[in-house]
Order: C-alpha cells, then structure tokens, then sequence
C-alpha cells in the first residue's frame, strides 16, 4: 500500500522513541496519525512536540490489555473514520541477567506488553483490514528476534515470537486477504528512553534499569542509528512493500551468524541421519 494523505494510521509506544519517530514520519507526509500509549503525560508533550499542521491525536491505551486495545480501535474510528496503518510498537526491556533468575512478575510484564501487544495488535485490527481488503500491519521487533542476546532471554523470546507471528501472518494474509500487508521492523541499537523501560511496570516494582550498553545486541556502537532515520528507512521500505526491515547498518553479521550455524547443524544431521 502506498503512503498517501487522508489515510490514519495508528502507533503504539507513540509518546517516545521509536514509535514518536514514526508517527511524526508519516504525519509530514499528510497522515493522520494516532499516539497510543500508557503514558497519559508523555503523550501530551509528544503531542505538543509534533510540529505538523496535519491532524495528530492521542489515546491511553495499555497494550497489554485487550480490552484496552479494543478502545483504542473504537476512539480511532469515531475520530478519524478510517484505520489504514497500525503500527504495534510498544515495548519494553528488563535488566540484563541469566534468564532463570528473571522472576515470574518480570517475565509476566515482558510477556504481556512485547508479545501479547502485538497479538491484541493484530486480533483487534486485523479483521477489520481484511473486511476492508486493505491496510498494513506494521510490527516492532529488534535484532533480538533474528540473532542471539545473552543474557537478554525474556526479551529475545518475545522478539522471536514477533518476527514469527509477522512471517506466519504474511502467509495466511497472502492466501486470505492479498490487498492487506505486513511487516517486521528489527531495529538494532537506537538511542529512546527503552532503557528507562521499568517506569511504566505496573505494580510498583521497578527493577534496576538496564546500562544503555547493555541494550546493544552484539553489534558496535558504529552501527547505531537515530529514530528519526530509522523511521524514514521504515517508511521507504514499506513503500516498496518490505517484509523484513533491518534498519541499522551491520545488521546481516549477527544473522549471518546465526543462520550459518544452524545451516552447519543442518547439514551434519542430515548426514548423520543418512548414515543412520
Ligand atoms: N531502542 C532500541 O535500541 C531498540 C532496539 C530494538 C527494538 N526496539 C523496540 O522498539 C520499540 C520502541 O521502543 P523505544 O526504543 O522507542 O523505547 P521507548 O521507551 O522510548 O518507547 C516505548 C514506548 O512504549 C510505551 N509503553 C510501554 N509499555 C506500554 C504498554 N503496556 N502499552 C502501551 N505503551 C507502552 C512507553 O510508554 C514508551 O512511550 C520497542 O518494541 C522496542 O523493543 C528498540
């Protein structure tokens, strides 16, 4: 789907980062954009901050919860009308550590915005884009979802699952509802506020934050890239309708790592199993 003017597209983790960067990305191309986000404050400055003259809204919305999502689509469509973009961005980090020392709250906080965002992301949206025939789900994942963190397991788990739930729903859409689309943003490092992620834990327990260099996957600090930037390559490779986005230079060293191992393991069970 092209990016054009008159269409609304909706961000989730809207009021900071990533997710500011894009909407402000597609609201100077004459986008109707909606911030969603826990943060009721943030989401006010965002607002304030977004210097556009095209129409910029915002709504609490807890990602986390269905219910809460199922309102945000309600708002956006009493608001504006329509929905042509959803954007699940929201996420959050926990401090680095072996992940069995994660607790059950910890994984449970992780688990629900970073994954269960993105299924309440697409179980809210999704129907209504293939009743219309078009629209493009857009999902935030990492570099985490593609290569090996360590000590970042509860993390990577969830960005894994949200590169396979995107994979898994372009097939089904492409068979279903060809007109409506998909992609997979994997950012590498960029300088947000990800760092500072516990502020919006409920419950009141707020871990130690992690170092910002704890964050960086296993890529140099060369490869790190600005939001601003990261959201115009988004945008261009959506235009050329992208499934995968590796936005940060030096991307394909940590894959290729990957995918090399697994394609050595391949090969050497299939000869095991030959010779079996
Ligand atoms: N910054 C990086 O280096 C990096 C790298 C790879 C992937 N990512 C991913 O990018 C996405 C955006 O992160 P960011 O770096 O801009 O961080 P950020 O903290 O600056 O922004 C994240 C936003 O999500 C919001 N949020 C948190 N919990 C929420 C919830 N339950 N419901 C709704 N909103 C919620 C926060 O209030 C915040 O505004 C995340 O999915 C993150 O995992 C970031």
């Amino acid at each position: 789907m092209r990016i054009e003017q008159g269409q609304v597209a909706v961000v989730t983790g809207g009021a900071s980062g990533i997710g500011f960067a894009l909407g402000a990305a597609l609201n100077s191309r004459g986008i109707t954009v909606v911030l969603a986000d826990i943060e009721a404050q943030a989401l006010a400055a965002a607002e304030k901050r977004m210097e556009s003259t095209n129409t910029v809204s915002t709504a609490v919305c807890d990602v986390s919860d269905p219910d809460s999502v199922k309102a945000l689509r309600q708002t956006v469509l009493e608001r504006h009308g329509r929905i042509d973009w959803v954007f699940n961005n929201a996420g959050v980090v926990l401090p680095f550590k072996p992940m069995w020392e994660h607790t059950q709250t910890d994984w449970e906080w992780i688990m629900g915005v970073n994954l269960w965002g993105v299924i309440n992301g697409i179980r809210e949206f999704v129907p209504g884009f293939v009743q219309q025939g078009t629209g493009h789900i857009v999902n935030t994942a990492s570099m985490a979802g593609v290569a090996v963190v360590p000590f970042n397991g509860a993390y990577n788990a969830t960005k894994h699952a949200v590169v396979s739930l995107t994979e898994t729903l372009a097939v089904e859409l492409a068979q279903t509802a060809p007109g409506v689309r998909t992609s997979v943003i994997c950012p590498g490092l960029v300088p947000t506020q990800i760092g500072q992620a516990a502020r919006n834990r409920p419950g009141g327990e707020q871990p130690e934050p992690p170092e910002p260099s704890n964050v960086v996957d296993d890529h140099s600090h060369a490869n790190v890239i600005t939001a601003e930037l990261l959201a115009a390559r988004v945008l261009k490779a959506l235009e050329v309708d992208r499934l995968y986005i590796f936005p940060n230079p030096g991307s394909d060293a940590p894959v290729e790592a990957r995918l090399d191992r697994l394609r050595q393991e391949l090969a050497t069970s299939g000869l095991e199993a030959a010779r079996a």
